[in-house]
């Protein structure tokens, strides 16, 4: 009988394993330019990991940098935030699948029409999430803004209009997840941005969580930029984190 070990030459290593981490982080490279982005991978020396490509990097490297990654297997979130009329969110959409991005985001304040028009357009190999209220907006910016009601009464309207216009899901804070959990069903992605491991700098994210709880609220996905990618230590912040996570 063969062994479970045969053909693991060293030609053919065993896969590495896949920390939980690689199943439940989408980190965000917020660099400059693609030299940081691709040193920062390079440095993580595991398996493909999902990651977010911002307006930041994607302004500064264009789809060079999703044609590296996708070489280098990662998954990849091309996070643009889409908000323009139905025609040219869906031509947006369109272009996305064409590169072979798995997830891309359109802006649920860009209304039902635009947000059916991306859904519509996606194809099958890309997932469309919509952005409901910003993770750096608390209800004093809201105000500023003139909107009426609270933060997660329009988190879950929002969303609700995304499920309806045939979305696959939301980026929403982990404060809103567990009411979009119960209002939206199991099978609607919720990704999560303003997360922060225990003891690190809220930064510009008004409304922080660890990365526990936001897997306790019902997050599928956790979004992770600087915590990750300016860390100090950045080996150890990876380790921590897997640590907290296996802790859930
Ligand atoms: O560095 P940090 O962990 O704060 O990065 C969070 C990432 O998630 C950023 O790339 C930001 O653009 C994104 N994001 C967010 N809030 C949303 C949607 C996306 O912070 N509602």
């Amino acid at each position: 009988m063969p062994g479970h070990n045969e053909g693991m030459t060293p030609a053919n290593p065993p896969p590495i394993p896949i920390s939980r981490a690689h199943q439940k982080i989408i980190v965000a490279l917020d660099f400059p330019a693609w030299p940081a982005a691709a040193a920062w991978l390079a440095a993580r020396r595991e398996a493909p990991l999902w990651v977010k490509v911002g307006l930041e990097l994607f302004i500064a490297a264009g789809p060079a940098a999703i044609t590296a990654l996708k070489q280098r297997g990662h998954k990849i979130f091309l996070d643009l935030k889409i908000h323009d009329i139905p025609n040219t969110a869906a031509g947006a959409a369109r272009a996305a699948a064409a590169w072979g991005v798995d997830l891309i985001t359109v802006h649920a304040g860009g209304g039902p029409a635009m947000l059916a028009a991306a859904a519509q357009a996606r194809g099958a190999g890309l997932r469309v999430v919509g952005v409901t209220v910003l993770t750096s907006l608390d209800q004093t910016q809201m105000a500023a803004l003139d909107w009426p009601g609270s933060i997660q009464e329009r988190v879950v309207k929002w969303a609700r209009l995304c499920q309806q216009a045939g979305l696959d899901g939301v980026v929403a804070s982990a404060h809103e997840a567990a009411a979009l959990r119960a209002a939206l069903g199991r099978e609607f992605l919720i990704v999560t941005p303003g997360i922060r491991p225990q003891g690190t700098a809220a930064q510009d994210q008004a409304r922080a969580v660890t990365p526990a709880e936001a897997l306790r609220a019902g997050a599928d996905y956790l979004v992770m930029g600087r915590p990750l990618t300016q860390a100090a230590d950045p080996d150890a912040a990876w380790h921590e984190l897997n640590i907290d996570l296996a802790q859930r």
